[in-house]
């Protein structure tokens, strides 16, 4: 027979099956009612007008909208690069909407990645150092930077690629290498602006399935797109018009029919 427990909150009877909890996942990404305000007087652009938007732990999801939409300054506050005008932004359970830069500094390089549609790497350093780098500034000692930045070239599929500096490497590659340099501290959250509005649709490819197998092992992803193959890819698409968000989660089968 099954044992009935009464919840001492809600005096509901139920059983010790009914009761246990969905797994909980944790919220990563917290926007509420965020505004961004470039400029003042006649100048004033409001780029973000009351974005709400929340991510949890093991999402993968794109942001799509017509340029000018606001994509970008959504994606540099949520990855603080930039703060709110108005609102409040919680990132991975910490108030960072008006954090002092020195701290959100901090914040970034222990729970964020980044990768842009240009690449960013350091020219004079190989493909090996660019993703040691971000451990320098996180303290890793140098031993373990080397191995981890190993590992992580090796998920890319970069391991004979070592030593290759950027200007020796596809763009294609240059992209894998970005992203192994994003994901090298373990982050909570990897962002990704257009990661593949440089590349070409087979180069695109190998970089989607890159992203797809990192959120099939367990990392948070989010990423701008004007594509929508790319954001097809995902399992939620976000729109926004005029800095708002429009459509919160489109399913990716949806997304030919969508009126926006
Ligand atoms: N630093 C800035 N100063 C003033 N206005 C800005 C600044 N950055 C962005 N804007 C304005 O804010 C609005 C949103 O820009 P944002 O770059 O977020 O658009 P987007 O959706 O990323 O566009 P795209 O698809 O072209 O990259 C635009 O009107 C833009 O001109
Ligand atoms: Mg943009």
């Amino acid at each position: 027979m099954k044992e009935l427990t009464t919840d001492i909150y809600t005096g509901d009877t139920h059983t010790a099956a009914d009761r246990a909890p969905a797994v909980e996942k944790s919220v990563i990404v917290g926007l509420e009612d965020v505004t961004k305000v470039y400029g003042i007087g006649d100048l004033e652009v409001r780029a973000l007008n009351g974005v709400s938007l929340t991510v949890t732990q093991g999402e993968y999801c794109s942001i799509m909208g017509a340029s000018g939409s606001g994509k970008s300054t959504a994606m540099n506050i949520i990855g603080c690069l930039d703060r709110p005008t108005t609102g409040r932004y919680y990132l991975d359970g910490v108030d960072v909407a008006q954090m002092p830069e020195a701290e959100l500094a901090g914040i970034r390089n222990l729970k964020l990645g980044f990768v842009f549609q240009q690449f960013h790497l350091l020219s004079q350093l190989t493909a090996l150092e660019n993703v040691m780098l971000p451990m320098v500034y996180a303290g890793i000692p140098a031993a373990e930077r080397r191995e981890r930045a190993v590992n992580a070239l090796t998920r890319v599929g970069l391991e004979s690629r070592l030593q290759n500096r950027p200007n020796q490497l596809s763009g294609g590659q240059q992209q894998r290498v970005a992203i192994a340099r994003a994901i090298v501290n373990r982050p909570v959250l990897l962002l990704a602006d257009e990661p593949t509005g440089a590349l070409d649709t087979k180069t695109t490819q190998e970089v989607m399935d890159i992203f797809t197998e990192l959120n099939d092992s367990g990392m948070t992803v989010l990423m701008v797109t004007h594509e929508p193959e790319v954001a097809r890819q995902t399992r939620r698409i976000v729109w926004f018009r005029d800095g708002q968000v429009v459509h919160n989660n489109l399913k990716p089968e949806e997304l030919s029919h969508a009126t926006f």
